[in-house]
């Protein structure tokens, strides 16, 4: 099988795969605005201990378990089962998992969509044509069904172009792009009066506050949602590495620029929002709590944008460019977790399994649209907050109890010989048999007892 499988032609390739799956809306709208509410640099400073020390673990799990077997979630689990009762629950996971990324896929499209429609607002804006711009951001159903088709037919074609031509070609295209982007854009918006405030807020922790489990949590959650941990996606992807690579070296790598962007968005969105601020915009409640956290980035942003003339409109082209780019390289990542079950399980051919899949997903998200009050929040919470923690704990569990530590050992040493003799070896096994499955399980019960 493994013969007729993708494979990434070259590190560069994977690292930008990879890092384009977990690099999305959660980094440049998600982390940013969960900073802004919880204390900015303490966030930022429990976040980068958290990445390192648990997300980037439960990472290595998933790449290796994928490596090893060159195949889907399903497969892989069964392939380190060692009887029946962890082939079943290995299947339950991968199929579960695959359902799961199939919902994320269905609420990211429509949020990545309003990013689209609102791109495509700053060049109406810029031409002349307000009525045209002001349909592109007012919410309504059309714009909102149009925009979400839009998005996943884009995702449907890079997809059913496959792992090199497909996947790894635009994540390394775009993926640069991206954080060229992003940085000229930081280096704009700390030009404007108000930005040294936001700064000062980002970068001085209040040590109080970074004990908060509030916090913690919050920070957690945040790093398993932007490393893409739990559905099988990272597992996927690290299936289509060969088996020369360094696999440690290349989670790092992942993780680092992963949390590099999240880190880079901050210094963007936090000095945006005090510019915005400064330039009377509310963005606080008399209790001091972030406005409109979910939406800050289709109200607070615009209004930025819209005091700062023609140059507001420009920047804010880039900015939503920016975000439809970031959603479209993380939503190809969700598509592959079914697309690959289906081809390697049922035996369809690319093209049949993405166009089905991909038509399953739109009438789902259309119907999400259609009960926006009630199920939009609902898939979110229950995919991200309840899912992921699960699955990604499933995860851990057969990377460091299920499989044998000499297997995987064996498996980290294709491409990495020395690798018994690293720091590495030394910790990830007991992290990922120990640390990573209480501290996951720890987060679960908090979002379900603790409110
Ligand atoms: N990591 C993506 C982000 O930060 O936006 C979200 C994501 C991608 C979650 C892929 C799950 C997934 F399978």
């Amino acid at each position: 099988m493994a013969s007729t499988r993708g494979e990434f032609s070259s590190r560069f390739g994977f690292v930008m795969a990879a890092a384009g799956s977990a690099v999305g809306l959660g980094n440049i709208w998600g982390f940013p605005t969960q900073a802004a509410s919880n204390g900015g640099a303490a966030f930022l400073l429990v976040y980068l201990i958290l990445a390192f020390t648990l997300a980037y673990p439960a990472l290595m799990a998933e790449l290796i378990i994928g490596r090893h077997a060159h195949a889907n979630a399903v497969n892989a689990l069964r392939l380190i089962s060692t009887g029946p009762a962890t082939h079943k629950i290995g299947t339950t996971v991968g199929v579960i998992g695959f359902i799961v990324a199939g919902m994320i896929l269905s609420f990211y499209a429509i949020v990545a969509g309003w990013m689209i429609s609102f791109c495509l607002a700053s060049l109406a804006e810029f031409f002349g044509m307000q009525a045209v711009a002001d349909w592109l951001t007012s919410f309504g159903m059309t714009r909102n069904l149009f925009f979400m088709l839009i998005f996943l037919v884009l995702t449907v074609g890079i997809i059913s172009e496959g792992v090199r031509e497909g996947i790894e070609r635009w994540s390394a295209r775009l993926m640069p792009l991206l954080l060229v982007s992003l940085i000229l854009l930081v280096l704009y918006v700390c030009t404007l009066d108000g930005a040294m405030e936001g700064l000062k807020v980002y970068l001085l922790p209040d040590f109080e506050r970074a004990l908060s489990p509030k916090l913690i949590i919050a920070a957690l959650g945040s790093a398993f949602f932007s490393l893409s941990l739990g559905v099988g996606t990272m597992l996927i992807y690290g299936s289509y590495i060969s088996d020369e690579e360094n696999l440690p070296v290349v989670g790092g790598l992942v993780t680092t620029v992963d949390i590099m962007i999240a880190v880079i968005a901050g210094f963007l969105v936090l000095p945006a929002m005090y510019v915005a601020l400064h330039n009377g915009v509310e963005i606080f409640t008399a209790s001091g709590a972030l406005i409109s956290e979910d939406t800050l980035i289709f109200t607070v942003l615009p209004e930025l944008f819209a005091t700062m003339g023609l140059a507001g409109i420009v920047v804010s082209f880039i900015f939503f460019f920016l975000m439809s780019i970031a959603a479209l390289t993380s939503s190809i990542s969700m598509l592959e977790v079914p697309v690959a079950y289906t081809i390697e399980e049922h035996g369809l051919s690319r093209k049949t399994a993405v166009y089905g899949i991909g038509c399953a997903i739109a009438v789902f998200s259309a119907t999400i649209l259609v009960n926006f009050e009630t199920l939009f929040g609902l898939v979110i919470a229950f995919t991200t907050r309840y899912s992921q923690p699960i699955l990604g704990f499933m995860f851990c569990v057969y990377a460091g109890w299920v499989w044998q530590r000499d297997k995987v050992l064996k498996e980290v040493q294709k491409g990495s010989p020395q690798v018994e003799h690293t720091l590495f070896w030394k910790i990830w096994p007991w992290y990922v048999k120990l640390v990573c499955p209480v501290v996951i399980l720890a987060i679960f019960a908090q979002s379900l007892w603790g409110g």
